[in-house]
């Protein structure tokens, strides 16, 4: 995290303490600081906008099983719950947080006198425990004892709170990098270790002439295949970020999409086995969207809250575990497109082949109140250079727009490609 600081280290030239967020001295009695109330109107607007099209579908266009409607029905039920108990928790939290010291400044306002105020950080705390709770109460609605999919629900659920945990210790110590690097793979030993699915993987159509092969035994080259995904989705989150709204609007849109391709491929599939993996899905999915809505109430522009590396680390981790789990990690990744655009214009500053600032952010006019693209290499900076410079509110709609239409691009990809691909 950018800018904390302990009582004893705070840095030369912080900006004076501003009345919102004041943290009380010894000597001082405490002065509860006062948040703005969420953007609840944005998150009504976000929920409708992603949630009708996998409500249509699961509920009006497949003809699914009444069970499986019963039982999303209770997950979509528990899920809502969970909106409005983070939509609670998160301004009582963020007050802890400010009282520890937990803040940062908000970069692109330096200058104004909003700039200048504590934001707390590392609120996804609260979407992460509220996320689990809802996830280890819904097994006992919906798997039976001897399921035996809740070895791997459980071990999913172990690797999010192993990451949340990682992520927040990220938050409190502003680690390294190179360490950020290694924290997923941490996180993800107990998916790995408890996998037990297919370790193979069915070669293109087109290439099986050249390899010979229709399908490859991967075998333990898989789980390491399960790691790096991992450690890819969760950096590549968090390097897409430092624009109100960002960091959760883009984990919105891709859950969106693995929900709509999740019921798309119940429906359009007769395999039992494929059925249950995108079931599955859906039951992770499902809370993880709903309590991130709550999030994005209190970190759309202007943010009253900041996610943290807590958030980051654990939406990557969530995806990555339905989307290995859900066995459609190659979908997933086309939903990561963005990401993977963000993370390859990167690459040169990420291994210092150019210096590579702490904060990779656009430079912010307080005159204007628009924001110019600097040579960083992140998506961020790009859609600026390219598409001219704007304020920071329709530079975040700009980029969820991209996320969205490559989640639509991947639809029709695979779409066009169903046959003739594999
Ligand atoms: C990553 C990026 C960094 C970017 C940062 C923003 C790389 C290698 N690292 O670092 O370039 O600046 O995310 O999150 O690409 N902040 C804002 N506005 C926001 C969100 C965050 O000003 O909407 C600032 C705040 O000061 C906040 C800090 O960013 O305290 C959080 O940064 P942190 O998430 O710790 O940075 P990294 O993940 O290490
Ligand atoms: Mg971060």
């Amino acid at each position: 995290m950018a800018v904390r600081h302990r009582p004893a280290a705070a840095a030369p030239g912080d900006p004076p303490p501003a009345s919102t967020a004041a943290v009380a001295t010894p000597d001082e009695p405490a002065k509860e600081p006062v948040l703005r109330p969420p953007n609840l109107r944005l998150a009504a607007v976000a929920a409708v906008l992603f949630l009708a099209p996998f409500s249509y579908l699961a509920f009006v266009h497949y003809p699914l099983d009444a069970d499986l409607r019963r039982s999303i029905l209770k997950c979509a039920a528990m899920s809502l719950a969970g909106f409005f108990v983070a939509l609670k928790f998160i301004p009582v939290a963020a007050r802890y947080h400010l009282r520890r010291r937990m803040f940062g400044y908000d970069i692109n306002k330096k200058g104004l006198p909003t700039g200048e105020i504590k934001v707390p950080e590392a609120l996804g705390l609260v979407v992460g425990i509220v996320y689990l709770v809802i996830a280890i109460i819904f097994q006992q609605f919906h798997y039976t004892e001897d399921s035996i999919w809740l070895v791997e629900y459980n071990a999913a659920l172990a690797s999010v709170c192993f990451m949340i945990l990682l992520g927040f210790v990220d938050d409190v110590l502003d680690v390294p990098w190179r360490v950020k690097l290694v924290l997923p793979t941490i996180a993800a030993l107990p998916l790995l270790m408890a996998y037990a699915g297919g370790t193979s993987i069915i070669i293109p159509k087109p290439l099986t002439p050249y390899v010979g092969l229709t399908v490859l035994e991967l075998g333990s080259f898989y789980k390491i295949f399960m790691l790096l995904l991992a450690v890819f989705c969760t950096n590549s989150i968090n390097i897409h970020a430092g624009i109100n709204g960002l960091e959760v609007g883009q984990t919105v849109v891709i859950s969106a999409a693995v929900l709509i391709h999740n019921v798309m491929r119940i429906g359009s599939s007769t395999d039992i086995e494929t059925q249950q993996a995108h079931e599955f899905s859906i039951y992770l999915v499902l809370p993880f969207l709903t309590t991130s809505l709550a999030l994005l109430a209190f970190n759309w522009y202007p943010s009253i809250v900041f996610v943290g590396d807590t958030y980051t680390y654990f939406a990557g981790m969530a995806l990555v575990v339905v989307g290995i789990l859900g066995h459609f990690s190659e979908t997933l990744l086309l939903f990561f497109l963005p990401q993977v655009l963000n993370f390859l214009c990167s690459v040169p500053q990420l291994f210092h082949f150019v210096p590579c600032p702490r904060h990779r952010l656009p430079r912010f006019d307080p005159q204007t109140g628009l924001l110019t693209g600097t040579k960083d290499g992140n998506l961020v900076n790009i859609f600026l250079r390219l598409f001219g410079n704007c304020s920071e509110k329709a530079l975040c709609i700009r980029l969820l727009i991209f996320q969205a239409l490559c989640c639509i691009f991947c639809f029709w990809l695979r779409y066009m490609l169903t046959g003739w691909y594999k």
